[in-house]
């Protein structure tokens, strides 16, 4: 018997509660700012900068900023202005994607070049090296429904090529190549904490950088252009660039510290779920995704894949039955996959996105959902294995 549940996809709105509304409601207390920035006297807390700090110290002490954004999508854009990514550049990317990365790099005028993928279903080191050429200004692996992209050979291929990596680790907030925490292994890293995310603030991303001159140009540009000068009011500050707006408030911040308070919990119980689907899960024509030696998932999806049509379709009816879903392989598959992005480029069905398309449409994403009681997934591996044509 299974326990029916709603449609959820990573666990960071699962285990919301009273803290964060009071976390919410305290700021309230503490002066009504819910502005990041100035108003020095009339507050107690700056949580956008706690934030920050505090990200920075779990996930990347290594690098030299974390700055919070307004989401995923504005961090990987903020990320390629700070490089002075524009028209006429390529940027490298993957065809099992989201739309966010690659409207990002369009927006910036740019280029985007996608890679087939490996067995790990993320970029393929190899047709990266092949598609490199001068115009190259970026490389963005996305290390998709949590599981990390093989960073030791892109990172290679990067400082052979001297072309920076940004890390889009929006779906994978604590998974780790080498016990390092994904988002901190090249150049800049990128979180989203969008409602669907490991940890969420509602809307929000966050944005790692390795290299100061890369931070303090992300930080100007998300801000106006903002220098920020210490001890200047913010009307008498200076422009270091054209800007935008990609400021996040003091909600998110205030909010986002209570859930990254969670998320030990939350990497825990997602872990005990994900490791139920991989001991019970037996027949012989379901593949677990590779993991590459080293590296660890976040466990927020166990994807499989099934060449038997027939098998696959009865997986993933027993899915949907029990609520769980297919999350975006095939649920949302035309939002993954750069083979469905004509509005993007009419040829974009070129070989590597076929070649990603035809692994992809073989796969099946299972939620992990920490919601859910642990015999859940030991019924549903136990109705998987029942499966036949
Ligand atoms: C791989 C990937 N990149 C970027 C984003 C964009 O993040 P956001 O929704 O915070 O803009 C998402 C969000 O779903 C994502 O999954």
């Amino acid at each position: 018997m299974l326990t029916g549940k709603e449609e959820i996809k990573l666990p960071g709105f699962e285990v919301i509660d009273e803290r964060e509304k009071k976390a919410i409601s305290n700021i309230f207390d503490e002066g009504k700012v819910f502005f990041a920035h100035g108003f020095d006297t009339k507050r107690k807390h700056f949580h956008v900068r706690e934030f920050e700090k505090k990200l920075k110290a779990v996930f990347s002490p290594q690098m030299a900023d974390a700055l919070c954004v307004s989401s995923g999508t504005a961090a990987i854009k903020v990320a390629l202005k700070a490089l002075g990514v524009g028209k006429g550049d390529h940027v490298i990317t993957q065809a099992f994607n989201f739309i966010a990365t690659v409207e990002a790099i369009v927006d910036t005028g740019a280029s985007v070049i996608f890679t087939d993928v490996d067995d790990t279903l993320n970029m393929n080191p190899k047709s990266l090296e092949r598609l490199i050429t001068k115009k190259t200004k970026a490389i963005i692996p996305v290390h998709m429904l949590g599981v990390p992209a093989d960073m030791i050979s892109i990172n290679r291929v990067s400082k052979k090529n001297k072309i920076p990596v940004i890390e889009d680790a929006c779906e994978a907030i604590g998974a780790k190549v080498a016990r390092k925490f994904v988002g901190g292994l090249s150049e800049f890293g990128v979180f989203s904490f969008d409602f669907g995310k490991m940890i969420t603030t509602g809307e929000g991303g966050a944005l790692f950088s390795k290299r100061k001159s890369d931070g303090k140009n992300a930080r100007m540009y998300h801000d106006h252009g903002h220098k920020n000068i210490p001890n200047l009011p913010r009307g008498l500050d200076r422009a270091g660039l054209i800007g935008f707006n990609y400021r996040m408030t003091e909600i998110s911040g205030a909010f986002g510290k209570v859930q990254l308070q969670k998320f030990p919990r939350i990497l825990k119980e997602s872990r005990k779920r994900y490791r139920t689907l991989e001991r019970y899960i037996r027949h012989n024509e379901i593949k677990f995704r590779d993991i590459n030696p080293g590296n660890e998932p976040n466990y927020d999806t166990f994807v499989i894949s099934i060449e038997n049509k027939k098998i696959r379709d009865r997986v993933i009816g027993v899915l949907n039955k029990t609520g769980f879903g297919t999350k975006n392989l095939p649920d949302a598959f035309n939002w993954h996959c750069a083979y469905f992005w004509e509005h993007i480029d009419k040829k974009i069905r070129n070989k590597e996105v076929t070649n990603c398309y035809n692994r992809l449409i073989k796969c099946i994403a299972i939620p992990i959902l920490v919601s859910r009681p642990i015999i859940d997934y030991k019924n549903i591996a136990s109705y998987i294995n029942e499966c036949s044509e």
